[in-house]
């Protein structure tokens, strides 16, 4: 397709990128693809299947028997079973990484993301989608904000949908993840060298749209989904 628009927006843990590519896409009429519902769906059969998420080999073997799908109105399906809230269980956090550092398991589920993406216009979320999984996007964005505003953010959310957490189990959890995705061989988390760094500290969910919205316009100009 001609003028087609390929968002990538990479950060860290909880630093806002699916509340706010969720708000470009409807913004822009284009599917919003959330590339970390996939690694957490994985983890949750993991655990389900009760193996070791750390045991490598023992998580690789289960690649055949998984099939997740991302419905165009958010949830997502395991196996056909609707996961949307189970994988945002911090048990599912604790352990998504080790799984995500797998790179047989990202092979297969990059596969998947780009085969999602197929030939329309996508604002896709992750760790590495400007970096490896979509390096000819025309627009790449590294969302980042401080581990401090990032846990109280994810703090309030969990508290919102009733998940219970602390504030320091929370911020934990996040220092943990970053480490693990930006440390592992394959694919790690760090943003592509033509990426556009927006930090938002201290902006609002609204004020980051607005900004990611003018670089499109500023950028494609007249693109069309
Ligand atoms: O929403 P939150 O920032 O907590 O994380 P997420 O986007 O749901 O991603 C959960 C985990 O999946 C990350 O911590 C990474 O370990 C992994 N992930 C990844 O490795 N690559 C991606 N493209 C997306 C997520």
């Amino acid at each position: 397709m001609k003028n087609k628009l390929i968002l990538a927006i990479d950060g860290p843990a909880a630093a806002g990128k699916s509340t706010v590519a969720k708000l470009v896409a409807k913004k822009l009429n284009i599917t919003y693809i959330d590339t970390g519902a996939m690694y957490r769906a994985f983890t949750l059969f993991v655990m389900q299947k009760g193996i070791d998420p750390q045991h490598q080999s023992a998580c690789e073997a289960l690649i055949p028997q998984v099939k997740i799908l991302l419905a165009p109105t958010g949830e997502v399906y395991l196996n056909g079973i609707d996961v949307s809230k189970d994988i945002r269980d911090p048990k599912v956090s604790a352990q998504v990484s080790y799984i995500a550092s797998y790179k047989a398991i990202r092979l297969a589920l990059v596969d998947l993301q780009r085969h999602m993406a197929g030939n329309q216009s996508v604002v896709m979320d992750g760790r590495d989608i400007g970096t490896y999984v979509l390096p000819e996007a025309n627009i790449k964005i590294f969302q980042i904000a401080s581990v401090e505003t990032r846990a109280v953010r994810r703090y309030e959310e969990n508290l919102s949908k009733g998940i219970a957490c602390t504030l320091e189990s929370v911020e934990e959890d996040l220092r943990h993840r970053d480490y693990i995705d930006s440390h592992r061989d394959f694919a790690p988390l760090k943003p592509a060298n033509d990426s556009i760094l927006i930090d938002t500290s201290f902006m609002s969910v609204q004020e980051v749209v607005e900004r990611i919205l003018e670089i499109v316009h500023k950028k494609v100009g007249l693109i069309h989904a």
